[in-house]
């Protein structure tokens, strides 16, 4: 049985006094959920601030992003070693918003998912089509490469604690959800597929939705077979909206 798993992305969002007040009210309305997990994404530079306050708490934290060396002269970027040092057992790896801004590639994606788990953090990774290829018809073939490349190579322990977010880029802050239709048909290739790459592992691994999640959507896309959660941007910087979300039934 699969433990559906709930992450608030809140992207470049959120100084310290927002972001303190926000996990000080999810901790305090969360502190009986037991059977899903809570998971949230701050900014690096509040990290530590709010892991202050959820440390004796049922909320984790994650990173949104990392670099895959431990240490050196690379300007700007975080490492592993870091994101652990600050509290975190999550990173969020080859966001949509990374591929398309800042360049990341599957090659990218797949050394960060390898050094994730050589540092005991656990790599919620991204992928998803634009709205041109699903047009196309291609958004399988577009994940199936994400996926296959992205993942190439991992270690077969490695592969069942890996959580992967689908996340159609045509959904992500759009306001426009992917049916539940659209996102399980999704959802149950890319766990046909786990299983074609990995023989056996695919049921335990976790399948997140991401793209216009609210608390009016989450109930019915929770009800498919194989989204075990959901990977939340906008929301997630409401406390309101996010507790919701959690509490989705
Ligand atoms: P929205 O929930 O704002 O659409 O963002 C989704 C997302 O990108 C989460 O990583």
């Amino acid at each position: 049985m699969r433990k559906a798993l709930i992450a608030g992305n809140w992207k470049m969002n959120n100084e310290t006094e927002k972001a303190v007040s926000l996990v000080n009210d999810l901790k305090t309305e969360l502190k009986n959920v037991e059977d899903r997990e809570v998971v949230v994404c701050p900014p690096f530079t509040v990290l530590k601030e709010v892991k202050k306050v959820i440390c004796n708490s049922n909320i984790f934290l994650g990173g949104q992003n990392m670099y895959w060396e431990k240490t050196g002269a690379y300007t700007g970027e975080i490492s592993p070693l870091m994101l652990k040092d600050a509290g975190c057992d999550y990173v969020i790896i080859g966001h949509s918003e990374r591929r398309i801004y800042f360049g990341e590639t599957n090659e990218f994606v797949n050394k960060k998912v390898k050094a994730a788990f050589a540092y005991n953090l656990i790599p919620i990774v991204c992928v998803g089509e634009t709205l041109t290829q699903r047009e196309k018809g291609d958004a399988f073939k577009v994940v199936e490469k994400q996926l296959r490349e992205g993942l190439d190579g991992l270690k077969i322990e490695d592969f069942r604690k890996l959580v992967i977010a689908y996340e159609p880029i045509w959904a992500i802050g759009t306001g426009k959800t992917a049916t539940p239709l659209q996102a399980e048909e999704v959802h149950k290739f890319i766990r046909e597929l786990l299983e074609n790459m990995f023989v056996g592992k695919s049921e335990e691994i976790r399948i997140l939705y991401g793209g216009s999640i609210k608390p009016e959507n989450i109930s019915v896309l929770m009800a498919c077979k194989n989204i075990d959660g959901g990977l939340v941007g906008g929301a997630s910087l409401s406390a309101d909206n996010f507790i919701k979300i959690v509490k989705f039934i």
